[in-house]
């Protein structure tokens, strides 16, 4: 990862960014979309909603831990409990502030959450989801949902999994990348 702190840092990081994306975003996110096209919709739905500027970019990069795992186009095709979240907020903790990397660490927690706490929320689940989530430690429990909603940006992480859970629409329009990146730009931290 690229240290940020200056014009050439900051433009090694949304280039570091793009060359994910270049790399992993033809992969397939479950059968309708590709990493690339789940990222913008996501954002997009984000977008839509009103989210803050970085809670839009959370979205658009909330899966980019699958990118940066060492064998990504594996773990993508075997639906691994591959830690992406935990991958991904680390790496943007580097690049942008807590209000971008929290909610991506906190979006499974967020899947786990929601199945606890609404009894729909399971069954909408697509089948691609239902796979991880047992992978991801199920349902919570209630203590677990307790300590959850405690968190700092646990909301955000529950607004981003809504959208999350959407952005599987086949052939769905959405701004390009770049229209994203611009907004990283305007979020990197110094
Ligand atoms: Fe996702």
């Amino acid at each position: 990862m690229t240290p940020c702190g200056d014009t050439e840092g900051d433009e090694n990081c949304i280039a570091a960014i793009e060359a994910l994306f270049k790399a992993y975003g033809s992969l397939r996110y479950g059968e309708e979309v590709t990493q690339l096209e789940h990222a913008l919709q996501c954002g997009f739905l984000a977008q839509e909603s009103g989210a803050a500027p970085a809670l839009i970019l959370a979205a658009v990069l909330h899966d980019i831990g699958h990118m940066l795992h060492p064998d990504a186009a594996a773990a993508v095709a075997a639906d691994q409990n591959d830690a992406h979240e935990r991958l991904g907020a680390q790496a943007l903790s580097k690049w942008f502030g807590r209000s971008v990397s929290e909610p991506v660490r906190l979006h499974v927690q967020a899947k786990r959450w929601l199945c606890l706490r609404h009894q729909d929320y399971w069954e909408q689940l697509s089948p691609q989801s239902k796979r991880t989530l047992e992978l991801q430690g199920g349902a919570m429990t209630a203590p677990e949902a307790d300590e959850f909603e405690r968190l700092p940006y646990s909301r955000e992480a529950l607004q981003l999994r809504r959208w999350d859970d959407l952005a599987k629409r086949a052939d769905h329009p959405t701004p390009s990348l770049s229209h994203y990146l611009g907004l990283a730009r305007g979020l990197l931290q110094s």
